[in-house]
């Protein structure tokens, strides 16, 4: 019953929002029904998740095709041996609802997990077999598919097994960031440049038994392949077949607030989505909506309210099965007082006292680069946004039967303790899960219709990115596209990231009169991926800052 105070909100919150006035209600309805649409972070994948559609597939069928295939054509971002995060939008129940298919410390695994000879490993730990997590990724799909499919499950992988054994033209990106990978990854990828084609027979094997049986990434050869390969020294991890066995995925009702005259959902912790939506309630007290994205105002508010967000994101996010959540942080006063925190100047915010909090210690967790985001709607209507990961390029760069293995871990934080002594929210134990930034987010109209489906990959900046966006959309009012493209900004602790050349003129400089010296271009990009419902129809977008695109079967 952990999640019954979010449920609590949940209700709370859609009561509130159908008294909202009606003034600012976009003239926009139910997706038509008409055909639906894939956005993926390669065309490929895209074009697997459109065959799917074609063939009268589900949202949810489309996704088992479009992970398939991303797992082999970018592997540097997310695979079947990752995990993920599903924000999923049922079109006849209108209800939403969240799939948690995050990765797990093993059982066997103590706070000091990371720690050799007496330190942790800090990002050394990165390549290493103590990274990577039991994954989650196919488990949760399968779930998925078992509740909202309508194609035969072994009928969803044909454009990945045909990729893998005929070959498939290596993407720039992965090209790229094969470039900078382990020795095992350049083994694999053999100097290919953007265009050769790489075939990975091992990859297809792997998915051919996968299409036979949901469970065989868990159980027998596969599993065995998997717990050998994290246990190879240096550094070797320790999950176990039983690890694999055992792991299940979560599926919860979905953490949903009113914004404006829109109800936003998104996965409850250890997701990120708790950050948009404390991100937002701040929001909704700032006049942000009064500016244009020309003004430095504007981009004044949306610095000021993220930063408030993530002092307390930072301090109390962990696995809400491991740690206690405080359910104030969504609490509509508490982020009024936080709001209000926002003056004239920036300033750097300390965590706040939220009702209900546990006082943990300072955190200690680093975030880094390889993740991808798609959303698919389909014909009836029904629509997913999921964030699915192996955490850094290329995970832990270690390989198992054709697929990368994730280096999750690395998003616990390593030290237990504060400087203080204070226990960390986010430490490591046996089958928890580490924080995510990951933020699959679903906007509904106050009807309970259909409005954006959007999120990202970018590590911390993952909030910061699919906020830009949500507030891009329904308070600036620019398309899902102009939104995606404007200048990123990450406002977290004293500092502010952001793509400054992107900027209007003068806002800079207005930014820098309020205390806002903005460090250009982070080195995490964004990849945003929309779909947002215009004048009855459905209107996808890529970001231009990634290889992705938007098609409609
Ligand atoms: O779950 C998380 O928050 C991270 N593992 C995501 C990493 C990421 O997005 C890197 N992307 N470029």
């Amino acid at each position: 019953m952990r999640l019954a105070p979010f449920s609590l909100v949940f209700v709370l919150v859609v009561a509130a929002a159908l008294v909202q006035p009606a003034a600012r209600t976009p003239a926009q309805a139910a997706p038509s029904g008409r055909g639906g649409m894939v956005v993926a972070a390669n065309p490929m994948a895209v074009e697997a998740g459109l065959k799917v559609l074609r063939a009268g597939g589900s949202a949810v069928d489309a996704a088992v095709a479009v992970q398939a295939t991303l797992g082999l054509v970018e592997p540097q971002s997310s695979g079947l041996a990752g995990g993920a995060f599903m924000t999923y939008y049922d079109a006849r129940t209108k209800e939403v609802t969240t799939y948690d298919g995050r990765e797990t410390a093993p059982a066997s695994a103590t706070s000091t997990y990371f720690y050799v000879n007496g330190a942790p490993l800090g990002r050394g730990a990165v390549r290493t077999g103590k990274s990577t997590g039991t994954p989650g990724a196919v488990t949760m799909l399968a779930l998925a598919h078992a509740q909202h499919g309508k194609l035969a499950w072994k009928d969803l992988f044909g454009e990945a097994i045909h990729l893998a054994e005929d070959g498939f033209p290596v993407p720039a990106r992965m090209a790229d960031a094969a470039g900078r990978a382990g020795p095992e990854i350049q083994a694999y990828v053999g100097g290919r440049k953007a265009g050769d084609i790489l075939k990975n027979p091992a990859y297809a094997a792997t998915v051919r038994a996968l299409a036979a049986n949901p469970r065989a990434i868990n159980e027998g050869p596969i599993a065995a392949a998997i717990a050998a390969k994290v246990g190879e020294a240096p550094n070797p991890g320790t999950i176990s077949v039983a690890d694999l066995a055992g792991y299940r995925p979560n599926t919860t009702p979905a953490l949903c607030r009113p914004y404006r005259v829109y109800i936003v959902c998104a996965p409850p912790p250890p997701s990120g989505g708790i950050g948009v939506l404390m991100a937002l309630g701040i929001y909704e007290n700032l006049p942000i909506d009064k500016y244009k994205p020309t003004d430095p105002e504007a981009w004044y508010l949306f610095a000021e309210g993220q930063r408030v967000m993530y002092a307390d994101r930072d301090q109390y996010i962990g696995d809400p099965s491991f740690v206690h959540i405080p359910t104030g942080l969504l609490d509509p006063n508490y982020l009024k007082s936080r709001a209000a925190l926002v003056g004239a100047q920036s300033k750097a915010y300390a965590a706040g006292s939220p009702p209900d909090a546990v006082a943990y210690g300072a955190d200690d967790t680093h975030e880094v680069a390889g993740t991808s985001h798609f959303v698919i709607v389909d014909k009836d209507g029904n629509a997913l946004s999921m964030t699915t990961t192996v955490e850094s390029a290329f995970g832990s760069n270690r390989m198992a039967a054709g697929m990368v293995l994730n280096n999750q871990l690395t998003d616990f934080s390593q030290t237990p303790t504060d400087a203080a002594g204070k226990p960390v929210a986010n430490a490591v134990a046996g089958g928890k899960r580490p924080r995510s930034s990951m933020s699959p987010t679903i906007v509904l109209d106050r009807n309970r219709n259909f409005v954006m489906a959007i999120g990202s990959p970018g590590g911390n900046s993952i909030p910061a990115y699919t906020l830009k966006v949500i507030v891009g959309v329904l308070d600036w009012h620019l398309t899902l596209q102009d939104a995606i493209n404007l200048p990123n900004l990450i406002a977290q602790g004293p500092g502010t990231t952001a793509e400054v050349d992107k900027f209007a003129p003068g806002v800079a400089a207005g930014l820098a009169a309020k205390g806002i010296t903005p460090r250009g271009a982070a080195a995490e990009g964004s990849g945003l991926h929309g779909i947002l419902v215009v004048n009855n129809r459905l209107v996808g977008a890529a970001d231009p800052r990634r290889e992705g695109v938007a098609k409609a079967p």
